[in-house]
């Protein structure tokens, strides 16, 4: 692997079918767990920059622990708060806020580090600009090094494989379904416009997957890129959606066609213990941080049915099986 992107990455000449490739890195992901320091020195005298334009908790202190478990050291950059503020448009006459430019920062933070990884949000007021996922696109040209995301505009690839092996870890711990798993991603209310990231990756990493019934649902006008979405069936009617459902991965999004806005708040769309007397006894995922009542009720997340705990605990495994694919490769 030379970055870490989105589910594309993984395909390699071992492994040409990305659903073949994910499971690959799952398998490696879940032995992990099992014994994290059993790769303790494959990371050896390297160093990954963990550099966040954003803030984050999971993201943040899950991939440290993964690489100093491979024996990398890790450096945390909060470039927002900490840095110089960058520019990331070519050509641009910096006689604004902008301090330093991508092009010379990053080439810079390619000799400190041996992999870079980087947080990036999108500004939600330009669709055309966001999905032009300029800021990680110009880190990756400039760094000289292996870049990972650790969400950028449009992905968030480290918190959809950390779902494919939670949805697996508990495939293998229930009685086989003897039919392929239902999963199901609802739209839930929120009082912020948020970014499609979490959807777009988790659709993008299910439908590559191709090991379960993937379902969307969402209001009128919350559509999704159809990049990430085809292949998964889509419906308005969240009851329909959740009948039979074996896992219900809620999250917001703002809409995407008229875009960054949000056209609804209608608490209906909250999963409550109503709702998922439809399902089949669904394991409830969110990625995190949640607001409790607004976009999962208590009820819910207090239930054994949430593995949000879980899941979150499985950033860990999923950063170092990435990192210990991008040591295994020649750094160039
Ligand atoms: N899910 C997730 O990425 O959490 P953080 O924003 O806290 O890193």
């Amino acid at each position: 692997m030379k970055q870490f992107i989105s589910v594309n990455d993984l395909i390699s000449v071992e492994h040409p079918i990305v659903g073949d490739a994910i499971n690959a890195l799952a398998i490696k992901a879940l032995a992990y767990k099992q014994e994290p320091l059993k790769d303790k020195l494959l990371g050896a005298d390297k160093r990954i920059g963990l550099l966040f334009l954003n803030p984050s908790l999971r993201t943040r202190l899950s991939t440290q622990i993964a690489a100093k478990n491979l024996g990398m050291e890790a450096i945390v950059f909060n470039v927002d708060k900490e840095g110089w503020a960058l520019e990331f448009e070519e050509g641009a006459i910096m006689s604004g806020n902008t301090v330093e430019h991508i092009k010379d920062a990053a080439p810079i933070m390619g000799q400190y580090f041996d992999v870079l990884a980087i947080r990036t949000f999108p500004g939600l007021q330009n669709r055309e600009d966001d999905y032009s996922e300029m800021f990680i696109n110009q880190f990756i040209k400039y760094a000289g090094v292996p870049v990972v995301s650790l969400e950028s505009a449009t992905l968030h690839p480290l918190q959809s494989f950390t779902d494919v092996i939670t949805i697996k870890e508990h495939l293998q711990i229930t009685p086989p379904l003897n039919r392929k798993a239902k999963v199901v991603l609802t739209w839930a209310p929120h009082v912020k416009a948020l970014p499609q990231c979490v959807a777009n990756s988790f659709a993008q990493w299910m439908n590559a997957w191709g090991e379960v019934d993937f379902v969307i649902t969402h209001p009128e006008d919350y559509e999704l890129a159809e990049q990430f979405t085809k292949r998964a069936t889509i419906t308005h009617n969240q009851d329909e959606a959740l009948s039979g459902a074996d896992f219900v991965y809620v999250k917001n999004w703002s809409t995407y066609h008229d875009y960054g806005k949000i056209y609804t708040n209608d608490p209906r769309w909250m999963l409550t213990e109503e709702k998922l007397n439809l399902t089949n006894q669904a394991k409830v995922m969110h990625c995190l941080p949640v607001r409790r009542n607004v976009e999962l009720s208590d009820e819910i997340l207090d239930s054994p049915n949430s593995i949000v705990t879980q899941q979150a605990g499985n950033r860990v495994w999923a950063a170092q099986a990435v990192l210990s694919e991008l040591l295994a490769a020649p750094i160039p």
